[in-house]
């Protein structure tokens, strides 16, 4: 019997089956030759929400839950977070391996060059409601540059995908400052190269009549610390979109379209908007208790709180938490901070959330820094989603290059009616079903 090996016994047939055992994994497939006739189907996997299946070999993230590890390509989140810019971390994570001074240097003009966006971007934008999410906002104008970039859809090719990848990175930034100051009924500021990734972004956000805007180097390096810690996560919901979508060989503009889109979600990106306003909600710490109760019966979650992998203090979060130190010394104290570590305190505390392992998460604190930093809740998960967007490109590179994947397509557990004739409209009676 090989060592790295399983033997299932069949207990409906009496029969065993050997499969081998991979990096900790059995292959879904190795189950299909297990059988109670030669016409059955073969056994399948049933796995809502992929509690317990791989859907990819990957090298990028490495995340150990209970132990409260993120690594990108082998080196600790915290490392990375002191002393990598974001556009470092998106080689990094692109490539596989911290780039050399000249390839930063170089990696940073050509992101810069193509900062501007296509001259129909502006006139899109007009067309959207003022009061327009802008996470809506952000997810159809990158589709739309689907349309001004139509070579896109040769995937294929690598020198294609590499210019796509630089363009997204670059140019996701720019329609998310476009989309925020939409809302705002601001006049649009193009992107200026002489700037850094960070500061252009918070120049393109904030810049009124000033020739140069100046940002604080303070909050420009705090936020560029924000995009670093978002930059990757493995399978979450937005690449798991965003690796479906990609299956399919659609073009990367028209896929992270639906990547954005699964991360708007409350229970994903989504979360720290909702932290805000459960925060407003509370509005003192005294009313903490209360609203403690209403978590634990049920009538609604704690946001920010509870993940699928990290089953132990989120290592993003602690590290958002000193940011916000250096955040307040700049902009003042945002009072919201005061109630959430006293909920982050008695929640720690309680059986409930002891119990069921739940630790604040990336978005708990998140969303207190940047609206000290003057941005408006419905930015944040914009915020989320530039520092992303790297992850989202290398989840897509790797997707590509890897000769076991084709087209993603899940299998079901039918249990709906067996085949039935067809009943004429005038002799269905009186009770129909109930309308979906
Ligand atoms: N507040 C109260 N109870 C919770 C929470 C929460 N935030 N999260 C999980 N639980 C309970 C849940 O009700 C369940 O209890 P029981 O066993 O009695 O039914 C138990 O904990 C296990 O939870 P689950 O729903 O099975 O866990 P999941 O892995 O399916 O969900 C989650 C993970 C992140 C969607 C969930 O924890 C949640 O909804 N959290 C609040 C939203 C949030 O903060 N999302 C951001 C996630 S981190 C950033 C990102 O990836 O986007």
């Amino acid at each position: 019997m090989p060592e790295d090996s399983m033997t299932i016994i069949d207990n409906r047939t009496g029969v065993s089956y050997t499969l081998p055992v991979k990096n900790g994994a059995i292959r879904a497939m190795d189950l299909r030759q297990i059988k109670t006739s030669p016409e059955d189907f073969g056994l399948i996997a049933y796995d809502p929400a992929f509690m317990n299946t791989a859907s990819c070999e990957s090298r990028i993230t490495f995340i150990d839950g209970d132990k409260g590890i993120l690594q990108y390509r082998g080196y600790p989140i915290d490392q990375l977070a002191e002393h990598c810019t974001y556009l470092e971390t998106a080689w990094l994570v692109l490539n596989g391996e911290l780039p050399t001074e000249s390839q930063l240097e170089d990696w940073t003009c050509e992101i810069a060059s193509h900062a501007a966006v296509p001259d129909d971007i502006p006139r899109i934008l007009q067309g959207f409601r003022r009061d327009a999410h802008p996470m809506s906002v952000l997810a159809s104008l990158v589709a739309a540059l689907s349309s001004d970039y139509p070579e896109a859809k040769n995937v294929h090719d690598p020198a294609v995908r590499r210019l796509q990848i630089v363009r997204l990175l670059a140019q996701v930034p720019t329609l998310a400052a476009y989309a925020y100051r939409h809302s705002l009924g601001l006049p649009i500021v193009p992107p200026d190269p002489s700037l850094s990734y960070t500061e252009n972004f918070l120049s393109m956000l904030w810049k009124k009549d000033e020739p140069n805007y100046q940002a604080n180097p303070v909050l420009a390096r705090a936020l560029d610390v924000l995009f670093v810690l978002h930059a990757d996560h493995e399978q979450n919901c937005s690449t798991n979109a965003m690796r479906a979508i990609g299956s399919s060989f659609a073009d990367p503009y028209m896929t992270m379209a639906g990547a954005i889109a699964a991360l708007s979600g409350p229970l994903h990106g989504g979360a720290n908007e909702e932290v805000l306003k459960m925060l407003d909600e509370i509005g003192s710490s005294d009313h903490i208790p209360a609203y403690i109760r209403k978590v634990k019966s049920g009538e609604c979650k704690l946001m920010g709180f509870g993940h699928r992998v990290y089953k132990n203090y989120d290592p993003r979060a602690g590290i958002i938490k000193r940011i916000a130190e250096q955040v307040f010394a700049v902009t003042g104290r945002n009072p919201k901070l005061d109630i959430a570590i006293a909920l982050e305190k008695i929640a720690l505390e309680d059986e409930y959330f002891v119990k069921r392992k739940l630790y604040p998460n990336v978005d708990f604190y998140s969303g207190i820094i940047y609206q000290a930093m003057g941005f408006q809740p419905e930015i944040f998960t914009v915020l989320f989603a530039i520092g992303r967007n790297a992850g989202w490109l290398a989840q897509w590179q790797e997707l590509l290059a890897d000769p076991a994947q084709k087209i993603a397509r899940p299998r079901q557990v039918f249990l709906g009616s067996a085949r039935r004739e067809f009943v004429p409209l005038d002799q269905r009676g009186a009770a129909g079903a109930a309308a979906v």
